[in-house]
């Protein structure tokens, strides 16, 4: 038996000694130690041996078994050296076409999209955009719009102060609660006929949910003319959300206590989920709130340098992440600033 051990080690070192991967290695490794192979198979045979033969032989198996795995392993460890030689020698480039396929092209978010799509609405019939700051004065923000500090108007506004000794113009300073903030701006900077409209973040102290952000966008139209009434301001509403949402929109007037207007309208849109019926999104009413609007309060007009007994004006403040959210039925509005891809992607 011990010859045929010599036999099975002789034969086997050749074979290893010339192969020429690693797949030939598995194969070698696997007629001598796999579950049939020769080295497996021996020691059954070893029962038919006596003591003295198995004493001489035993220590040799293991020798043999031994050397044979340590030399394939040396030549594993050969061969892949040697084909990583190879690959240095190899000159490798980028592909580029496949690298240009995985560049990302960018798009405008959702929600600025659609607040280019509404400015460009009220653009055609003659409104122009303005600014107004994010960090505002508290007299910019509710003293000038009929709010005197203390009033208990100021609730409707969970407000967000800037925790400072700094004052503009011997006012506090806050973050912009509503885009109502350039009303002054527009009002004082402008002589009628003024049409404005202003877009931008607004930001309040919320329990942010499905509905409600702690920044959000409003987007605020101002108009300002001789005999300006409720008229205009019922049809420009129609006009405005039948170019938003199609004609088969109905809109209606609900009245709505906003300090700076008189009188103040809430501007509700027919629910177009279940056409009035009431249904889950517009909570069973069937009709659902798109702003806030109103006739622009004497006190606000004067304080612009606008006489209310020449001139009279109208002013809204929709929510149109509320509105894209209807348009596109899009269910939480923590989406438009989550950054998701997988939600920006959809647009
Ligand atoms: N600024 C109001 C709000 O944030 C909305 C609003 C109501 C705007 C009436 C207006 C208005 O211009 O006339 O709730």
């Amino acid at each position: 038996m011990d010859i045929k051990l010599k036999e099975i080690q002789q034969d086997y070192l050749n074979k290893i000694k010339t192969a020429k991967n690693l797949k030939d290695l598995d194969e070698i490794f696997l007629s001598l130690f796999g579950k049939n192979g020769e080295v497996t198979l021996l020691p059954k045979q070893f029962s038919q041996l006596d003591k003295e033969q198995l004493k001489k032989l035993g220590p040799l198996f293991n020798q043999v078994k031994q050397e044979l795995e340590k030399v394939i392993g040396n030549r594993r460890q050969a061969i892949r050296e040697e084909s990583y030689k190879a690959l240095e020698n190899e000159e490798f480039t980028l592909p580029p076409l496949r690298w240009e396929a995985k560049q990302r092209t960018g798009h405008t978010h959702p929600l600025t999209a659609f607040e280019q799509h509404t400015a460009k609405i009220f653009n055609k019939l003659g409104f122009v955009q303005i600014d107004a700051p994010l960090i505002d004065t508290d007299y910019n923000n509710f003293e000038v719009l009929n709010i005197p500090e203390n009033h208990p108007a100021r609730d409707l506004w969970d407000t967000l102060y800037i925790n400072s000794n700094l004052k503009t113009q011997n006012s506090k300073l806050l973050l912009r609660t509503h885009t109502s903030n350039s009303q002054i701006r527009a009002l004082s900077q402008n002589k009628p006929p003024i049409r404005l409209m202003n877009i931008g973040r607004c930001f309040r102290y919320e329990n942010v949910d499905a509905r409600h952000e702690h920044t959000f966008e409003q987007f605020e139209i101002i108009y300002v003319d001789k005999g300006v009434s409720m008229a205009n301001l019922q049809y420009l509403s129609e006009y405005f959300l039948k170019s938003i949402f199609g004609e088969d929109i109905k809109v209606r007037l609900k009245p709505k206590y906003y300090p700076f207007v008189e009188p103040g309208v809430g501007v509700d849109g027919l629910c177009i989920f279940c056409k009035g019926k009431g249904c889950r999104v517009c909570g069973g009413i069937g009709w659902l709130e798109l702003a806030g609007a109103g006739m622009i309060h004497p006190n606000v007009l004067r304080a612009g340098d606008i006489d209310p007994k020449e001139y009279s004006g109208i002013a809204w403040g929709f929510g149109p992440a509320r509105m894209a959210m209807i348009k596109y039925g899009i269910e939480d509005i923590r989406l438009f600033n989550s950054g998701e891809l997988a939600f920006l992607e959809k647009f």
